[in-house]
């Protein structure tokens, strides 16, 4: 199909996510026809450097289709599909124990489904269920010693739990469980009544925060805002708290020095489960297989989908510890959740060879090793009166756009509008960058690259984000001169 028919045919039948549709009516749907390492072609032939690495999630880059292509072509050969209900294959079951290998601690049993969203929705679940199994375990158990003994044990204190928390302007996906756990109030509010009952808490967002306060004083402040939230939900209630390693929307918001440590504290006092949200920082984008042994979150439930198969195939899943999954191993609990494609051979085919080639390639030491040289190129951009704040860490970044450094004033709604839908996005995309102009917290600029990036592609990062921020500025100083001279 040529270039214009698919233009036709794309206007006509396919609706684009998170897309307002009226924006095509003018102009062209933008159509990616093919990639190679960190760059991609539209129908076109205009080529693009993809600063976004997809969304976050093609971590190899486009640059090993042949390979994983064969490992999948293989798969379809030998069994194109069988399913996780009641059976195992083996590449579900290889992928499942390389998952855990490459875990930290005591993350040993992975459960597969087709994507984050439904890793989250999945996450909730198990919490959910685990404390129910506990409690039908412990009252199967005294009722065996009941008859053994003859006396009657008292009913477990805490048998359910369906409570989550997460943080504000997090996002977390869109399926309703997974919905309801997000943090962002545009997201949510269409579809309300949402699932009950999500408390939402701070984010580590620090760069609006008293120019006085000490990390510390930041830190506690998180850690007394979450205890509120548990304690304000009824801590025999809630089930699990859920958060990404370094907060994606908003900005990539890593966490203060002893955030981690006093999260998992307070989940362990109040016997809570704590779930790391790694779909995006899974698999190396900040220099480690997993977000949560850089921070030494220990977490109870891992979520993952994205960066498992570079995003090559629909597979992610949850890994539980080996305490979160013990009361299934017990008599007739099961976990009661299943979905047709979680586990499929092929996707799985294609996320062992996606990790074998991780490994091979070295990307998670590059990100490692890289991290600095990337920071300090995209630092330079802080020179841009309109660049506030550069936050993140691995090829994880995001830089806020301020009205005014000194006093970190934001854009208001109509500023924003017009500068990250009304001009940022066009002009990347013109000048062949792809990263996103993002507002569902204070205005950002993500940048996520592919994770065999190297100083060219920073390079040119920085220097087309520094032109095309440079023209936003002109164009926003235009404004506020003719704002002037009309008052
Ligand atoms: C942290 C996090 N969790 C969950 C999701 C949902 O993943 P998916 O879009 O694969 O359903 C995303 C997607 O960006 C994410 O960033």
């Amino acid at each position: 199909m040529n270039a214009s028919d698919l233009q036709q045919k794309a206007r006509d039948h396919l609706w684009l996510h998170f897309t307002r549709m009226s924006g095509y009516a003018d102009a062209d749907i933008p159509i990616i026809v093919r990639g190679d390492g960190c760059y991609l072609e539209d129908s076109n032939g205009k080529r693009y450097l993809d600063a976004l690495a997809g969304l976050f999630a093609v971590n190899v880059g486009y640059g090993f289709g042949d390979e994983i292509g064969q490992a999948a072509h293989d798969q379809m050969k030998e069994l194109p599909f069988y399913t996780n209900w009641s059976y195992a294959h083996p590449r579900a079951i290889e992928l499942a124990a390389e998952v855990a290998e490459l875990a930290p601690g005591e993350l040993n049993r992975v459960f597969f489904c087709s994507g984050g969203s439904e890793a989250v929705e999945s996450a909730w679940k198990l919490a959910r269920q685990h404390y129910a199994a506990r409690g039908e375990n412990t009252r199967a158990e005294a009722a065996k010693r009941m008859i053994a003994g003859g006396r009657i044990e008292e009913q477990p204190a805490h048998e359910r739990r369906w409570k989550a928390i997460s943080r504000n302007v997090a996002y977390h996906g869109t399926t309703m469980g997974a919905l309801s756990i997000n943090g962002i109030p545009a997201l949510r509010t269409p579809f309300e009544p949402l699932v009950p009952e999500v408390a939402h808490v701070r984010n580590t967002n620090r760069y609006h925060r008293p120019a006085e306060e000490t990390e510390e004083q930041f830190t506690a402040m998180l850690l007394e805002d979450l205890q509120n939230a548990i304690e304000a939900l009824g801590p025999e209630t809630v089930a699990m708290v859920i958060m990404e390693p370094v907060q994606n929307a908003g900005g990539a918001f890593t966490p203060p020095e002893g955030y981690w440590r006093g999260v998992r504290e307070l989940c362990d006092r109040y016997e809570i489960l704590l779930c790391a949200d790694e779909v995006i920082t899974g698999f190396g984008r900040l220099g480690h297989w997993f977000g949560s042994e850089r921070y030494d979150i220990r977490p109870d439930i891992v979520t993952m989908a994205k960066g498992l198969s570079s995003a090559h195939a629909a597979i992610g899943g949850v890994i539980a510890t080996d305490r979160v999954m013990e009361p299934f191993l017990q008599g007739s609990t099961m976990y009661s959740h299943g979905i047709t494609f979680g586990g499929h051979p092929v996707m799985a085919a294609i996320a062992l060879k996606n990790i074998e080639i991780m490994k091979r390639e070295r990307i998670v030491e590059h990100v490692k090793s890289n991290e600095d040289r990337f920071r300090d190129t995209l630092a330079q951009l802080l020179d841009l009166p309109i660049a506030g704040d550069l936050r993140g860490t691995g090829f994880f970044y995001a830089l806020e756009l301020v009205k005014d450094k000194e006093t970190r004033e934001t854009f208001s709604d109509e500023e924003c509008e017009w500068l990250l839908r009304g001009f940022l996005s066009k002009r990347l995309f013109e000048a062949g960058l792809i990263c996103r102009a993002d507002d569902r917290g204070d205005p950002v600029i993500q940048i996520s690259p592919p994770l065999v990036a190297g100083q060219d592609e920073f390079d040119k990062i920085a220097s087309i984000l520094g032109e095309v921020l440079s023209e936003a500025w002109a164009e926003l100083e235009k404004g506020r001169g003719k704002a002037l001279a009309k008052a």
